[in-house]
């Protein structure tokens, strides 16, 4: 409660100015000061609109002015105490101005060092096209699919409710029902913050099955179908793994778990709340694939598909050759960039484990290609993608469309506090304290959610009619130009190639250790074969 302590001694001191002032005409400078500020205090706890000030009234303003004069005083800081943050400012301003539909453009010109090793830009034409529309979709399901999905090009990462606090869930919720696009609950299963958005579900099952788990922890395939016949989900997706902590299950502790939460995941309250590392429902990539197909029959053949951060890549080549044998292919896959981020991970984990994006999704891309089944499976691509650009740039690489958690996280207030694991969110966006998350109002995040979405996808028609497309899945490798450490430029085509369709499925020349690789992979085992 320490943050309101400033704002009470404020009213201590007005009422002790307005009671001297019977006594002392002097006592009018205080009480005018104390009144003033007080008022301020007053008007910061109740206006909507800024969480930082409902959270620290009065005390809160210190941080816009540090902010309105950080220009100026910051040659004398650090050198670039940017680095130190997984979005720079930059970035996160641009999802501010989005967010607020303020102006989004820049003065004076590029602050990014053009002449950088993996500076990238996109190749504009002499023709650019005027498109008019910027909601673009792509429609998942694949043949076995019975509901496929129109989904935006642009959606909400998964985040689970507990993660996040109910009026964030509820927010980013109501914020994707007015602005069309889905919302994904993150392993932590659909709670009633959900169900009230009435926004389009993608429901996430992780290794703690919440929301479909039997008394032992395990998959319940009855509680399943209560979840996934909801007309509000439209896709289900299998957690293997997200890229801030690959291989590394999660743990909200007892603490953090209040009624809401306990009834969302289906577990008991006063105990923690672990998520295995791996699934009890499947262990070999067989397995994994009649599970995502027993799954997608439970659900009334919903788009039904699984994400991941690539980590052995053979182990990934198990999986598509498990589609290959047994028949069943999901309708899409989530790539996961080791860029991501998490409610809270190791940092060895958050900084060494598990591919970055680029690689990741040009090599999924590639080997669906190769095993010829890309056509059939939409891939989805999250990892620090907030920018027009960003989008442009993994829909080249392969992407059908795009997730981001953070940036939605930025649209409803998030300041990059890093307080996430704490409970002590400043903003009301990362905690369970039913105070400080008190400082996010829904309607007014609400708003914001679906206006940074709208203007992110205004941004990305612009910048597709610039390059000379009609629309930004017509993006290509060739499309972009990066410059390399020695300075020279490189084409994406040359960094990241599509390689052939099939080229797996018969013998031929080998690309990148590709077949290698497939030729040691088991559809029966995760296990390394030699
Ligand atoms: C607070 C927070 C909670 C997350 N919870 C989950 C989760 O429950 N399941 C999951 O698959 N990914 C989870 N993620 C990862 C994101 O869904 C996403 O894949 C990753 O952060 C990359 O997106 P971003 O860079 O836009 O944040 C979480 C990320 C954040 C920041």
């Amino acid at each position: 409660m320490g943050r309101y302590f400033i704002f009470g001694v404020i009213v201590a001191c007005f009422a002790v100015s307005a009671v001297g002032l019977f006594w002392n005409l002097w006592y009018l400078a205080p009480l005018l000061v104390f009144g003033t500020l007080g008022t301020i205090g007053i008007y910061d706890v109740v206006q909507p609109s800024h969480s930082i000030l409902r959270n620290y009234p009065v005390l809160g303003h210190m941080r816009f002015l540090f902010e309105g004069i950080r220009p100026e005083i910051r040659q004398y800081l650090i050198e670039s105490d940017q680095d130190e943050e997984p979005f720079s400012r930059d970035d996160r301003s641009i999802v501010y101005q989005r967010a607020k539909g303020v102006e989004d453009k820049r003065p004076f010109g590029t602050r990014e060092n053009v002449y950088a090793a993996g500076y990238a830009w996109v190749t504009h034409s002499i023709q650019p096209v005027h498109i008019t529309k910027s909601d673009f979709r792509v429609t998942i399901g694949g043949k076995d699919c019975k509901q496929p999905y129109s989904a935006s090009l642009y959606n909400i990462s998964a985040m689970s409710f507990g993660a996040l606090s109910g009026n964030a869930i509820s927010a980013l919720n109501k914020g994707a029902k007015a602005g069309g696009f889905a919302h994904d609950t993150g392993e932590g299963g659909i709670s009633r913050y959900h169900r009230e958005g009435g926004g389009d579900i993608i429901y996430e099952i992780g290794s703690g099955y919440y929301g479909c788990r039997a008394a032992d922890g395990t998959f319940d395939a009855d509680r399943f179908v209560e979840q996934a016949k909801d007309p509000q989900v439209k896709m289900i997706e299998v957690k293997i793994s997200q890229g801030a902590k690959p291989g590394h299950g999660g743990m909200l502790p007892a603490s953090k778990i209040s009624p809401e939460i306990a009834q969302a995941r289906g577990v008991p309250m006063g105990f923690d709340c672990v998520s295995p590392a791996l699934h009890s429902a499947f262990s070999t990539p067989v397995e994994m694939m009649e599970f995502i197909g027993h799954l997608r029959g439970l659900s009334g053949g919903k788009p039904t598909g699984f994400k991941l951060c690539i980590g052995h890549r053979r182990e990934f080549m198990c999986i598509v050759k498990a589609m290959l044998k047994t028949g069943i292919v999901p309708d899409f896959i989530v790539v996961d960039g080791k860029e991501g981020g998490t409610g809270a991970a190791p940092l060895e984990f958050a900084n060494h484990v598990g591919m970055p994006l680029v690689e990741g999704l040009s090599f999924v891309h590639n080997t669906l290609r190769g095993a010829g089944l890309r056509d059939q499976i939409k891939i989805g691509a999250a990892g620090k993608l907030i920018t027009s650009f960003d989008i442009a740039r993994v829909l080249s690489l392969g992407a059908d469309w795009v997730n981001s958690a953070r940036g939605f996280m930025f649209a409803i207030g998030c300041i990059q506090a890093q307080a996430c694991h704490t409970n002590r969110c400043p903003v009301g966006v990362a905690t369970q304290d039913a105070l400080r998350q008190r400082a996010l109002v829904v309607p007014d995040k609400a708003e914001r959610v679906a206006r940074f979405h709208k203007n992110t996808m205004k941004a990305l028609s612009e910048m597709t009619g610039a390059a000379g497309l009609s629309d930004p899945n017509d993006f290509l490798p060739h499309h972009f130009l990066m410059r390399e450490k020695q300075g020279g430029m490189i084409s994406g085509a040359q960094a990241n190639p599509y390689l052939p369709i099939g080229f797996l499925l018969k013998e031929g020349k080998d690309f990148d250790g590709y077949r290698a690789r497939w030729n040691r992979a088991d559809f029966a085992s995760f296990a390394p074969s030699d």
